[in-house]
């Protein structure tokens, strides 16, 4: 039975089992609890009718667990679920506590009705009626004149809420790209995947894409939401009220997944395990990468291919941005100013070294005669509005219709498109405008999709729109070249990691962006997407020298490493600024260069345990208050800590080091953990430490990967005890899966290390390991 909108389950009357579901009864509605796994629980309410199959779970984690159920007795009598590492204790309207097996509790149902605060009087809301009410059509004044008519979200009605009490000691993480500071205690946000070209401050509560995943941290362990519901969704965590969080939802059914392990490395990883991980890249993605909107002609990527190669600053790939289109229109090439032949430009760059990844927006221009447009409208590929007439909006092209990725038949469609890019020569795909953006206006909710024969609507289908478009390239992009595939991504939903790797859409040159870049990319990492990246340097808007150096510091491992900008702003490649500048953008992307192995060996870690390459203080060390909200430190694996200057005309900064001895990486001066030290950060140096015992895999710089084959493993030794994994594959394709890997296992104790090859699968052993003890200056041969 569905239940109606935002009606009370009412009370608890009785329960029964099949295998691992529990179904609740209650008088209004039934409910149910799927025991997933000791520490993974579903709760179910279905508001719509029936269950959906996820979009971002696609697979069975179910294992058997030995639950134990007790329903006392009496009027508001409840039920206990326990299983080997968590109890559940359920009453009526569905409210719940969850507890350690201690006896903690974890987390609970509110305990008092959610009172939203006032924004306005009645008597204001009256006066302002001229304002906010309808004047013309469906629109207000201030709609009239372009502004959000801000009592639209205020009165939405929501399908249903789940509020929790909120504990002095919990600190929230996760939710994808959202905007503003490591710790969301105390803010709100929207899951509408977004286009916003404003600035990205805490105010702008909805981003480019939507992962309802909230980390919950606490003394007693970390817990995990995951609200998986499409539907527009809102999460409060403490802003309305600071005794409660919420999440919301506009519509579809309350699918919850609880998430519980002891501390936080644990949970990122169960997560991961169920939406899955972002596989292994190609070895060149994680190089640098050149990009701009304006790049446009042949003649333009020549030249930067070029004085890339002559500033001798590394770079594996350049982007192609809608510039390269005819009239923008996807999967064409404009011949006028790129030449007849793709192939001999995209040759031309390959012989370089260069990669090339061409953007592909999901709108089709509305132009009978072009073939993209009339295949669809033969197979009745586009989305359709109320009437049944194929529904029309304006994207770059102008008039443009969207394809119904909803459908198998319209993603097969799309991937097999990949063909085209690739027998061009193109390596890679780079979904933009995914949300789906819109120039004249959102899609109206009601335009019609599908969910595979079913037909949804947009509100529906609206946030995993980039999700089911990034998966249809992917698997075209694989199927049309073999190789690991890079598709890079705007818009997405939780689980799109195992499709796309993601930027974070467009950012300005402007310091708040720059500081906002280690808090987004943590929390994407913490929600499933290790490979992400900013527009180093900011998209739209004037970058300076300073900004720009200390943004290439900042993002020397930022996973995706790409510098892109807007038209109309000034140029922005790294030799626009003074030849200090460039040489400071120089160093950094050489030392990225020489720590691609380490970054490389991450991304292994990544596709095992959904650990991210860049990671929040929190995720190592979540018992230290210290780092709940440090907004401007990371660690890059577990070993490395970064400590950019982030503040425009700083050159010394504090740092904090957490428990352990800690090495700056460069000279080797050594911090005692627990402490806060003054570090001096002149512009060309960034604040980087390695933890004690670490070993840090390095290779030489090349102007680009596979420039020339990697014969020599540097090992940088910091003192301590430690061990290190370090891996090697032919860096393209899925060979790896069939053992053609190398992997050599280092140890350093008692002042001693020791380390050999210990599989032999790919069969390329470097000619020479050296050792380098930054401390002691020291350098031997280990092999
Ligand atoms: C969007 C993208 C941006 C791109 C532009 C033109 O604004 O976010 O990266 O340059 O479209 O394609």
């Amino acid at each position: 039975m569905a239940k109606q909108k935002n009606q009370k389950l009412g009370k608890l009357l009785g329960y029964d089992r099949e295998g691992s579901v529990i179904r609740l009864h209650y008088e209004g509605a039934e409910a149910s609890v799927d025991i997933l796994r000791e520490d993974l629980i579903k709760l179910f309410v279905a508001y719509e009718s029936g269950e959906d199959e996820s979009y971002a779970v696609e697979e069975d984690l179910h294992q058997d667990v030995d639950i134990s159920l007790r329903k006392g007795s009496g009027a508001r009598a409840r039920l206990t679920l326990k299983t080997g590492r968590l109890s559940l204790v359920i009453g009526d309207d569905f409210t719940n506590a969850i507890y350690d097996t201690k006896g903690n509790l974890l987390a609970a149902s509110g305990d008092k009705e959610l009172v939203k605060p006032a924004r306005m009087t009645s008597e204001t809301e009256e006066k302002l009626g001229g304002i906010f009410g309808a004047v013309s059509d469906n629109k207000t004044v201030m709609e009239e004149e372009g502004h959000e008519n801000p009592l639209e979200k205020i009165k939405q009605v929501p399908a249903f809420i789940v509020t929790r009490q909120m504990h002095a000691d919990e600190h929230f993480y996760g939710l994808g790209d959202k905007t503003g500071f490591l710790d969301k205690r105390g803010y709100a946000f929207d899951n509408w995947n977004s286009d916003i070209p404003q600035t990205h401050t805490e105010q702008v509560t909805a981003t480019y894409k939507s992962i309802p995943f909230l980390i919950v941290r606490r003394d007693q362990g970390v817990l995990g939401f995951f609200y998986d519901n499409p539907c527009r969704s809102h999460i409060d965590l403490g802003r309305d009220d600071p005794e409660l969080y919420y999440y919301q939802a506009n519509g579809g059914n309350h699918v919850e997944y609880i998430l519980y392990s002891p501390d936080m490395v644990g949970l990122v990883s169960l997560y991961t395990e169920l939406t899955g991980r972002q596989p292994l890249p190609q070895l060149w993605t994680l190089g640098y990468q050149q990009s701009r909107l304006g790049y446009d002609s042949a003649s333009v990527f020549r030249r930067i291919a070029d004085q890339m190669r002559a500033y001798r600053i590394p770079c594996d790939a350049i982007h192609f941005d809608i510039d390269y289109m005819d009239g923008y229109r996807v999967f064409t090439w404009d011949r006028k100013y790129y030449g007849d032949c793709p192939q001999e430009l995209l040759k031309d760059l390959h012989k370089r070294g260069f990669h090339a990844v061409p953007i592909i927006d999901p709108g089709v221009k509305k132009d009978p005669g072009y073939a993209v447009y009339d295949e669809g409208i033969k197979g009745d590929y586009f989305a359709r509005d109320r009437n049944g007439q194929v529904y029309v909006n304006a994207v770059w092209p102008g008039d443009t219709v969207f394809p119904d990725f909803g459908r198998r038949q319209v993603r097969d469609w799309w991937a097999g498109k990949e063909k085209i890019l690739t027998d061009w020569g193109f390596d890679a795909t780079w979904d933009d405008m995914n949300e789906p953006a819109s120039f004249r206006g959102e899609l109206p909710d009601d335009v019609c999709f599908h969910r595979e024969d079913q037909p949804i609507s947009h509100a529906k289908i609206h946030n995993v729109y980039g999700y089911l478009m990034s998966k249809a390239t992917s698997q075209g992009l694989r199927k049309a070249n073999g190789k690991r595939p890079f598709v890079i991504t705007r818009a997405t939903y939780a689980g799109g990691q195992k499709y796309a790797t993601v930027w974070t859409g467009d950012n300005q040159s402007i310091w708040s962006h720059l500081q906002m870049m280690i808090p987004q990319l943590c929390n994407l990492g913490l929600s499933g997407f290790s490979l992400a990246g900013t527009d180093i340097g900011g998209f739209s808007g004037d970058a300076n020298g300073e900004l720009m150096a200390r943004w290439i510091e900042a993002a020397v491992f930022s996973p995706l490493f790409r510098n892109h900008s807007a038209v109309f702003c000034l140029f922005q490649e790294p030799w626009q600024f003074t030849s200090r500048v460039l040489d400071i953008y120089r160093e950094y992307v050489e030392l990225r260069y020489r720590l691609l192995p380490y970054l490389y060996d991450l991304c292994r870690v990544t596709e095992f345990t959904g650990l991210p390459l860049m990671r929040p203080l929190v995720l190592h060390y979540p018992n230290d208050p210290n780092v709940f909200a440090i907004n401007d430190q990371f660690l890059v694996g577990e070993d490395l800590m970064a400590a950019p200057v982030v503040d425009q005309g700083k050159t010394r900064r504090l740092v904090y080091f957490p428990q352990g001895t800690w090495y700056d990486y460069f000279t080797g001066t050594v911090y005692e953990g627990g402490s806060y030290q003054v570090v001096s950060a002149a512009l060309d140096q960034l604040p980087l430490f390695a933890r004690a015992g670490a070993i840090i895999p390095n290779w030489e710089v090349m102007q680009y990967v596979g420039e020339r084959e990697y014969d020599s493993l540097i090992l940088k030794v910091f003192p301590g005890r430690g061990s290190y994994r370090h891996y090697r594959d032919n860096g393209e394709d899925f060979d790896y899966r069939q053992g053609k890997v190398d992997i050599y296992e280092f140890i350093q104790e008692d002042g001693r290390l020791s380390g050999r090859q210990t599989v032999n699968g790919y069969g390329h052993p470097y000619a020479h390991i050296r050792v380098e003890e930054p401390l002691g200056g020291n350098s031997y041969e280990l092999k």
